[in-house]
Formats: structure tokens, C-alpha cells, sequence
């Protein structure tokens, strides 16, 4: 389905879209973009109001991170020590769900269809 224009962003903005009441990431990164649930998988914050560094955003609320390539976890919040452990008991890490963008002339096209 089409999730938006390539103009839509600019190199290094990231923008929250809602399909079917649910929220969707959509971040560019030079010349190509990235797609994940906005939800963070930690507690649930808005992914669209942290910080993008590169290909990695990091959640407004306990600042855990994420790559949008893959989803993969960079940091799992930002405590440390027993506070960390404590965290990882209650929720384990958990990767960010991606979804492949692809571009049809000015069109971004991504297959959101499993998670709506
Ligand atoms: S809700 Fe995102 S790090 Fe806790």
C-alpha cells in the first residue's frame, strides 16, 4: 500500500502515519527509507518524538534504541546496573517490527498488510 511521497521527508526526518488506527514510523535516511511500528516494544512510547541518529531512534520515554534497518535493539532503556536487570526480567528486549519500503517513481510502497 502506499504510505506516502518521497518528498514527504527530508534526509534525517522521520514522521508518525496512522493505517486502521494503527501507528507507523516513517523515517528517510539519505536516500532511502524505513518503516516500523511507531509503538516502541519497551513500554509502548511515541517512536515519532525521539531522536533519529543515523538509522537509529531512540524512545522520548526511557531512551532504549533502535535500528529502523532491521529493528534490532541497540540499547534496551537507559538504566544500568540492578535497575537494568530488574527492567530485562520484567520485559525483555524486544526488536523493533520493520517493514520494507520500496519507491514507485515519486510513491513510497510498503506491505503493511500482517499488521493492521
Ligand atoms: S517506552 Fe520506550 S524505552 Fe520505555
Amino acid at each position: 500500500m502506499e504510505i506516502g511521497m518521497v518528498d514527504d521527508l527530508k534526509n534525517g526526518e522521520m514522521k508518525k502515519f496512522t493505517v486502521e488506527g494503527k501507528d507507523f514510523l516513517l523515517v528517510r535516511v539519505d536516500d532511502a527509507y524505513y518503516c516500523a511500528d511507531n509503538r516502541c516494544p519497551h513500554m509502548g512510547g511515541d517512536l515519532s518524538h525521539g531522536i533519529l541518529q543515523g538509522t537509529v531512534v531512540s524512545c522520548p520515554k526511557h531512551h532504549s534504541q533502535f535500528d529502523v534497518v532491521d529493528g534490532h535493539v541497540v540499547q534496551w532503556t537507559e538504566f544500568s546496573g540492578a535497575k537494568l536487570r530488574i527492567t530485562k526480567l520484567l520485559k525483555s528486549p524486544r526488536p523493533l517490527k520493520t517493514y520494507e519500503v520500496t519507491i514507485d517513481g515519486d510513491k513510497l510502497l510498503a506491505r503493511l498488510d500482517d499488521s493492521i
